[in-house]
């Protein structure tokens, strides 16, 4: 496999014969997944994906990047949760680290930048301050059309694009990505002549970053999104193997099972590079939404190393025991940098002379989960050899598919969010959106 998962140092808390002892139940969590025969099966379609995609629609995505990239020193990206974070991850983790920082002369392709995940007016504000009078362009994203937070945001870039550009070329610079043929943003699209794109209905929003919901942002920022599409194939047909000696993502999906049956009932994503800091934002999504419900499911959180070794590091290393670690470890950074000589001693730097800081990193990663590990966490490490679109791909199929098998594992639906509802009905009720007049009044009363 082109990544690899290491689970050696488990030993300490998980005895030889349990890998084993899963792997009848891993069996039927895949046949659940892979025959239909588990619930949610209707959201399955991201499994194929990677090579099941609509081709037409792929060279739709990668002209309107170009468009886009030729009309535009920003692109707006609105949209929330499902909607948003792939993205929001993958841009992060393919450009340099202040990729959207860099002056407009010094980027060879647009700003990406984020709107529609909070009902921040400062943020709307400051957001439109940034963008200043450039060029940009819109991709308002929303399965369902009626979120409340990215409808509202929508609306304050449409009316922006109509103010700057009239009503005709601000049309062209809209591009919705929303269900075939549900929601208001759907209407609104045939009805205004929008560019659109198809998030496919068996898709889930948490899995969608594969379908143009991520693919657009991410083309406009300049990656060749085929060789995204490539690495999640190449890992979609190295998962198939239901042997737990030989499937590693199955095998990440058995010893966190395994983990939180003794207890061990959060997990930590980590990473030892800044850019990666959305990639957990992402995964906690992937793991929440899907294992979070029936009282139940890993509670999935994150941390950035070193940064948090420094805030969290004390928790991790005595406080309550019920944390295990994953750590996504990058084998080689996009730089490194040498660890430069200087005349003397003063710092007492002088041993590290001839190293580099990606030298230094990794000694902080292998110190860490020693010590972690003595303080009766478990840690398990996916190693993952580089920041490229082929890797990306690579790794948000092993977890994709691991949180499937996890979620089966765990007796519950892997592919629904039916608590996401609650609050969303709550919020219709107090904006007093038409049809829920009776809840509004019951939750005012309340309030
Ligand atoms: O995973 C999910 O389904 C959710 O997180 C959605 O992506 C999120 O609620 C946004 O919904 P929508 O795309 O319908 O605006």
């Amino acid at each position: 496999a082109h990544i690899s998962f290491d689970a050696s140092k488990l030993d300490k808390f998980v005895h030889d014969n349990e890998l084993g002892e899963m792997q009848a139940l891993v069996n039927a969590a895949d046949a659940e997944l892979r025959n239909g025969t588990g619930a949610g099966s209707d959201f399955r379609d991201w499994l194929n994906l990677p090579e099941d995609y609509d081709k037409d629609e792929f060279a739709r995505i990668q002209a309107a990047a170009k468009k886009i990239q030729s009309t535009s020193k920003v692109l707006v990206v609105i949209g929330i949760g499902g909607s948003y974070l792939g993205a929001k991850m993958a841009v992060d983790f393919l450009h340099d680290t202040f990729y959207n920082y860099l002056p407009d002369d010094q980027r060879d392709f647009p700003q990406i930048l984020f709107a529609g995940n909070s009902l921040s007016p400062s943020y709307v504000h400051d957001l439109i301050h940034l963008i200043g009078d450039r060029d940009f362009s819109v991709n308002v994203i929303s399965k369902s059309g009626t979120t409340t937070e990215p409808s509202i945001a929508f609306r304050i870039f449409k009316q922006r694009l109509i103010d700057k550009y009239g009503e005709a070329e601000a049309k062209s610079r809209i591009y919705a990505t929303t269900d075939q043929k549900r929601g208001a943003l759907k209407s609104e699209a045939d009805a205004e002549g929008y560019e659109s794109f198809v998030i496919p209905d068996g898709v889930g929003g948490r899995y969608s970053v594969l379908t143009a919901v991520g693919l657009l942002p991410i083309a406009a920022s300049g990656i060749d999104i085929d060789q995204l599409m490539t690495g999640a194939r190449d890992a979609m047909n190295a998962y198939t193997d239901t042997d737990l000696t030989k499937n590693e993502a199955y095998q990440y999906a058995a010893y966190r099972n395994i983990l939180y049956r003794k207890g061990f009932t959060t997990e930590l994503l980590e990473n030892y590079e800044p850019n990666m800091q959305y990639f957990a934002e992402w995964w906690k999504q992937l793991m929440g939404e899907s294992e979070g419900k029936n009282e139940k499911g890993i509670y999935p959180s994150s941390a950035n190393f070193s940064t948090d070794l420094h805030s969290l590091g004390q928790y991790i290393q005595e406080g309550l025991r019920n944390l295990m670690e994953t750590v996504v470890f990058i084998d080689k950074p996009n730089h490194d940098i040498d660890i430069p000589k200087e005349d003397g001693n003063l710092d007492g730097l002088q041993y590290l002379e001839g190293r580099t800081m990606h030298f230094a990193n990794t000694k902080a990663f292998q110190g860490v989960t020693l010590a972690h590990t003595d303080g009766n966490v478990p840690n398990m490490s996916v190693h993952i050899p580089d920041q490229t679109p082929y890797t990306l791909g690579y790794l948000i199929y092993f977890f994709e598919v691991a949180v499937a098998i996890s979620g089966y594992l765990n007796g519950i639906n892997p592919f629904n969010q039916p608590g996401v509802e609650a609050y969303k009905t709550n919020m219709f009720a107090l904006l007093g959106k038409p049809g829920f007049e009776e809840l509004g009044e019951k939750l005012n009363k309340r309030l």
